[in-house]
């Protein structure tokens, strides 16, 4: 039997701390599916009485691995939202409001994103207008590549290992902010895990999860390792979505590649094709995110600084 109550063998300060109990939520509609949870819809009460509209995420299946990126989602955000220097009205880290940890329900209660996540935008605008809509879209990497989510999690050493348009969420007054923190690494504290037969596990086995291959640098695919210069590499990928429109990233030549393959292409030289859509300085800051030596992709917050100077010269 899959071991999974957490709570019920050693309940951590920070889940306490965070506790909200299920009989102030109200659950839903579903609003979003992935790999390893899914997202509803609910209202939750709040301590002064009022009622506030929030995203529940939930296990997607009770299984250990998806019980293992829920706990690490969670404690992820805690750390985050524990940190001194964390504001919450001007972060661009989706903010955590509660965590549900019953024996039958388990939810992290999140802000809810009305405009849903960046890749569904990017392809709605692409089906509407046929257009592009750069400049604009180019905002939402701006705020990814800032002060409040990528140099922040750079400050506290935490690795998101999934950076891409689908796990960023765009909020109703159109700030981007980054989500899913399901597969991230904080390089001090790992977080331990109850296995199948009882064993403690730590969190850093990868080997059975589904990788997203095309988003992820030379040095994780050839060695499972991952850092802030890996993130970099990632977001790279997410501007090459945002100038493609919504695409899915594919190199040339390789369907399906296989880790080993795909690195190889990688280590050939091969890079992802300029869009038809993107211009040639995009495109260079893109490709500086892909440079083969981690120490020499450029810093988040000098990635801010050049998306600003590109977009100012295209309008
Ligand atoms: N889909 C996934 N997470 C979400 C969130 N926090 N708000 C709205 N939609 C979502």
């Amino acid at each position: 039997q899959v071991q999974t109550d957490l709570a019920q063998t050693v309940e951590p300060g920070w889940l306490r701390r965070w506790q909200t109990a299920s009989r102030h939520l109200t659950l839903g509609h579903l609003v979003g599916m992935g790999m390893f949870g899914h997202v509803i819809k609910a209202k939750l009460k709040i301590s002064t009485g009022e009622i506030t509209t929030v995203a529940a995420k939930a296990v997607r299946r009770k299984d250990t691995q998806c019980y293992r990126n829920f706990y690490t989602e969670a404690a992820i955000l805690v750390a985050l939202h524990e940190d001194q220097h964390h504001d919450n009205l001007r972060s661009n880290i989706i903010q955590l409001l509660g965590l549900v940890n019953e024996a039958s329900r388990k939810y992290i209660l999140m802000e809810y994103a009305s405009k849903g996540n960046l890749l569904r935008l990017l392809r709605r605008t692409r089906r509407q207008n046929g257009t592009a809509s750069l400049p604009h879209h180019l905002r939402y990497a701006i705020h990814i590549a800032r002060a409040r989510a990528l140099q922040e999690l750079q400050r506290l050493a935490i690795t998101h290992c999934d950076v891409a348009a689908r796990n960023v969420l765009i909020t109703a007054d159109d700030v981007a902010k980054l989500a899913d923190f399901g597969l991230a690494r904080d390089v001090y504290a790992t977080v331990q895990y109850v296995t199948d037969d009882g064993r403690e596990q730590r969190q850093d086995n990868k080997e059975n999860e589904v990788l997203p291959l095309n988003w992820m640098s030379l040095e994780s695919l050839e060695k499972g390792e991952y850092t802030c210069q890996s993130d970099v590499w990632s977001f790279g990928v997410l501007l090459w979505e945002i100038a493609a429109q919504g695409q899915e990233p594919r190199y040339d030549g390789n369907n399906n590649p296989s880790c080993r393959q795909l690195a190889q292409t990688l280590r050939r030289g091969i890079r992802l094709r300029r869009p038809p859509e993107c211009s040639g300085e995009v495109y260079v800051v893109m490709n500086s995110c892909w440079q083969e030596l981690p120490s020499e992709r450029p810093d988040p917050n000098v990635l801010e600084e050049k998306l600003q100077q590109v977009q100012h010269a295209m309008i």
